[in-house]
Order: C-alpha cells, then sequence, then structure tokens
C-alpha cells in the first residue's frame, strides 16, 4: 500500500494483541508509528516478547485522559489515526460495566475530538467489533441494527453511534471516518484470558486440559493478518481522499468457513501436534449460537478477500504458538510471518 510508506500513523492499543500485529505490518509497509496505549495488558505479551516497542514512539497513556491524548496526537501530527484500544474482553465486561463504558464509549469520543485539533488527519480507522450488531443467527451485514446483551457488546454498539454522532462536526476537517468490524480473530501472540486460543496456547503449554462453554457456538474466526489488511486497505484508500469509504466495513471469513468452538480446538491440536483433554461447563449466561459476519461490501468495493481459509489462520496461528513453545524467539518469528503473509498478498495481485 503506497499511501502507507511514509505515512505519520497514530495507533492506539498497540500494546494489545492486535495493536502489536497492525504495528508490526504497519513497520513492514514503512509507516512511521506513535503508539498510545496502557500498558501490555497481559503477561506474557506479544508487544514485550517481540521488542517491537523499539520501531516506534511509544507514549503510555489512557484514552479517557482527554488533555494527554489531545497532546500526544498534536505532537505526532498524524496522517492518519487508527484507534483499537478498549476494554476488548466480554467477561471482563460483565465484571467492570462502567470502566467498559467509559474506555470504550467516553475513550472513542475522546479520540474524535483529539483528531478534531489535531489538524493534520486525513484518515481515521475506529475498530469496533462484530458484536456492535443486535444478535441474529443470519449473516450480519453493515446496515442491521446496532445492539447489544452485555457491556462490552453495547459499548462497541455506542462506540458506533458516537462515530456516527461526530460526522457533523468533522464535516469541516479533512478526516475521512470509518468504523470497521471484525469477527473472532486469532493469531499468535495473543495471551488474553477466557478467548479460545489463548486458552488452547495455555492448555498445550501446562496441563494439556481445555474447558470449553459453549463447544457448539459458531463464530466468524479470521486470522489477524486479514482483519488489519481490511482496516489498512480502508485507510489507503481514504488517504487517497476517497471520502465514499468514510462508513462501516465488516471483515470476516468466506461464509462457509464459519466453525464452531469445538471445530476451532480440534484443527488446532492437530496443527499443534499434540492432543487435549476437552471438558464441556454448562453455562447459565445465554449466548448466541452463531454470529455471522456479510463481508460482501468490503469484497465488492474493496476487492478485500482473506489470504487465509479458516483452516490455514488456524494452523498459522497454533505455528506461532508451537515454534515459541520450542524456544524460538518472538521478534523474528511475528517478522518471519509477516513478510510471508505480505509476499504471498502481493502474489495473489491483493492490495496490500
Ligand atoms: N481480538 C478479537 O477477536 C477482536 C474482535 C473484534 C474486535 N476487537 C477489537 O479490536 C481491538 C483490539 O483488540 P485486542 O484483541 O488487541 O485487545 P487487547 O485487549 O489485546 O488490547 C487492548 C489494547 O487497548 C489498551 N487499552 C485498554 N484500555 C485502555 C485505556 N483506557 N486507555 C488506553 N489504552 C487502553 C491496552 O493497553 C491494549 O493495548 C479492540 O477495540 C477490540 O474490542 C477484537
Amino acid at each position: 500500500l503506497k499511501e502507507l510508506a511514509g505515512a505519520r500513523v497514530f495507533l492506539t492499543g498497540h500494546t494489545g494483541f492486535k495493536g502489536s500485529w497492525t504495528l508490526a505490518i504497519l513497520r513492514a509497509l514503512g509507516a512511521r508509528v506513535t503508539g498510545y496505549s496502557l500498558p501490555a495488558p497481559t503477561t506474557p505479551s506479544l508487544f514485550e516478547e517481540s521488542g517491537i516497542r523499539e520501531h516506534l514512539e511509544h507514549v503510555e497513556g489512557d484514552v479517557r485522559d482527554l488533555p494527554r491524548l489531545t497532546e500526544a496526537m498534536r505532537d505526532c501530527a498524524p496522517d492518519l489515526v487508527v484507534h483499537m484500544a478498549a476494554q476488548s474482553l466480554v467477561l471482563e465486561g460483565m465484571a467492570d460495566p462502567i470502566g467498559t463504558y467509559s474506555t470504550n464509549v467516553v475513550g472513542t469520543a475522546n479520540v474524535l475530538e483529539g483528531l478534531r485539533s489535531a489538524r493534520s488527519v486525513r484518515a481515521a480507522i475506529i475498530v469496533t467489533s462484530d458484536k456492535c450488531y443486535e444478535p441474529s443467527v443470519e449473516p450480519l451485514r453493515e446496515d442491521d441494527r446496532l445492539g447489544g446483551h452485555d457491556p462490552y457488546a453495547a459499548s462497541k454498539a455506542c462506540a458506533e453511534i458516537v462515530v456516527d454522532g461526530y460526522r457533523a462536526l468533522l464535516a469541516t476537517s479533512d478526516a475521512v471516518v470509518a468504523t470497521v468490524r471484525a469477527g473472532n480473530v486469532i493469531g499468535g501472540g495473543d495471551w488474553s484470558a477466557n478467548r479460545l486460543i489463548p486458552d488452547l496456547a495455555r492448555a498445550m503449554l501446562g496441563d494439556r486440559r481445555i474447558v470449553l462453554r459453549y463447544p457448539r457456538a459458531i463464530r466468524p474466526w479470521q486470522h489477524v493478518f486479514d482483519a488489519v489488511s481490511g482496516y489498512l486497505q480502508v485507510a489507503a484508500r481514504a488517504l487517497e481522499g476517497d471520502a465514499g469509504v468514510g462508513k462501516a466495513w465488516n471483515f470476516g471469513p468466506n461464509p462457509a468457513e464459519h466453525l464452531d468452538v469445538e471445530g476451532v480446538v480440534k484443527r488446532f491440536s492437530r496443527s499443534y501436534g499434540s492432543d487435549l483433554d476437552v471438558m464441556v461447563e454448562p453455562q447459565s449466561l445465554p449466548e448466541n449460537p452463531a454470529l455471522r459476519l456479510d463481508s460482501e461490501l468490503a469484497r465488492r468495493e474493496l476487492g478485500w478477500a482473506p489470504l487465509f481459509d479458516v483452516e490455514a489462520g488456524i494452523e498459522a496461528t497454533a505455528a506461532f504458538y508451537r515454534r515459541r513453545a520450542e524456544g524460538e524467539a518472538v521478534g523474528p518469528l511475528l517478522t518471519r510471518q509477516i513478510d510471508s503473509m505480505l509476499e504471498r498478498a502481493h502474489a495473489s495481485g491483493g492490495a496490500l
């Protein structure tokens, strides 16, 4: 993406799982990145283990702190803002709804407010989630109803509304603002609590037992490279001045590739090369049985397509955790995976 080479990027949430991948991909594409985040949310952490901190301007800060955020954004004078910082976990949202709303909703408003005063910004990508929709078993399209039956999901629906509420205020600025909604993102280096892939990686390092809460739940599993490539394709179009991309975008796997939780577990343990003892713990809280994203808009208007089918995405993810467990250094491992993904994306004529 030539628009990103040399571009100044202000990335929030760069110490998290997707943020670290985004940072490493932006770096490979030649962007100059300032990261603004709280410290890495997990131990271990991809951000810390990979050493990518060396390749950016690292600002430790809270998105709820408007003066500090605005100052950092002004200092960076970005062309592009990518807002990923969030309280990103459903269970944590139930434990701390107010903290979740303040980070995910007010934090998003603060980023947009900062963007208004940093006059350099030409493009902004606001990362929400597939969970921003009113739950439905039908494939979800961008104009479907927003909603959410837990604080995390509701906070992401609210973030979408906050962005819409800012559109009129941003009309006089040059910034094209898009929201992006990806599915259940998988990839190496996620160590979050109560997420399937990190739980599997921890089981492989420990007692090889995994407890599943909703084994039959179908989700739009997708490799992190594909989600980020979608976000950056929108960003590149916005940087070119295409105001038409200033709207909501879904990025999910191909329709036939929405696996259930048990299917992911089987494929992960096969790719990792190790068996697991699987247990199911019945849950009292209801869970959406199937969440499917319709990404037709991104395919049609951006020419975006996933590089990975779900099988290959799980394989690359399991390989990352296995190599790390075998003692490979995480920084070079991340760089190698990204370089080979970028090469394959070029070879297949993809925009990245
Ligand atoms: N991982 C997924 O499957 C998935 C799916 C859809 C959407 N998302 C969204 O993508 C984004 C990144 O997700 P992730 O999986 O990398 O999450 P993560 O929990 O690994 O990282 C979250 C990041 O936000 C930062 N952060 C949290 N609260 C903050 C605050 N108050 N101020 C500043 N920084 C703060 C953390 O330090 C970290 O850098 C989030 O917006 C998340 O909601 C994730």
